[in-house]
């Protein structure tokens, strides 16, 4: 049976069209059972839309109280009947409403390789230190930012003629290839976070 997720986003939604993308094509055995942005001008609401996505669009003040935003998101993802949280570009953090209604299976996409380079300006960071190697990282989101077990991670060269833009496009090709390859291998059960709290794949 096809995983049902639900997508937190909070722009221009690429890694949620490459989800899209990916169950039209057969290829991944998921179904997007609402997306909700943390910005009504979200690019990636027109996304949903047109993939005839049920959306939830939510406004800055919603998050004036951030418990009160995570209790009413977690209960729009637990009503669309969701199994896993797939944050994708949402720049809000999840706090315990979501993670408690769905412990190890809110998973985020990280442009770095964790525990490298951390934060909201990864590649920037990434590139202005110099490093040969970046990369990108799926981890299960818990309550510190950017930790939680990881899934997978792909490295990406910064090659000599690469200025930050190049290599965000490279990060992003990446992204768009290994997050919905994750949610397939999660869809086949072969996904597990073991007592050692490392995640295990089958
Ligand atoms: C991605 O680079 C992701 O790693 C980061 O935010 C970006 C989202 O891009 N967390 P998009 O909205 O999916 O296009």
């Amino acid at each position: 049976m096809a995983l049902k997720i639900g997508v937190l986003i909070s722009g221009s939604g690429s890694n949620l069209q490459a989800i899209i993308d990916e169950i039209e094509a057969g290829r991944l055995d998921a179904e997007i059972r609402v997306v909700i942005s943390s910005r009504p001008d979200a690019y990636g609401l027109v996304r949903a839309k047109e993939a005839g996505i049920q959306t939830v669009a939510l406004s800055k003040d919603v998050y004036a109280d951030a418990d009160m935003a995570n209790e009413a998101i977690a209960s729009e993802l637990v009503h669309a009947g969701c199994e896993y949280v797939v944050m994708a570009g949402y720049m809000r953090k999840v706090t315990d409403a979501i993670l408690a209604a769905f412990p190890d299976r809110v998973l985020n996409l990280h442009p770095a390789l964790l525990p490298s380079f951390k934060g909201a300006h990864a590649i920037a960071d990434a590139y202005e230190a110099g490093v040969k190697v970046t990369g990108v990282t799926v981890h299960f989101a818990n309550a510190e930012y950017d930790k939680g077990p990881i899934v997978a991670q792909r490295a990406v060269e910064i090659a000599e003629d690469d200025t930050v833009e190049t290599l965000e496009a490279k990060i992003h090709e990446v992204e768009h290839r290994l997050y919905p390859q994750v949610l397939q291998m999660i869809a086949e059960g072969r996904v597990q976070v073991g007592a050692d709290r490392k995640v295990h794949i089958s």
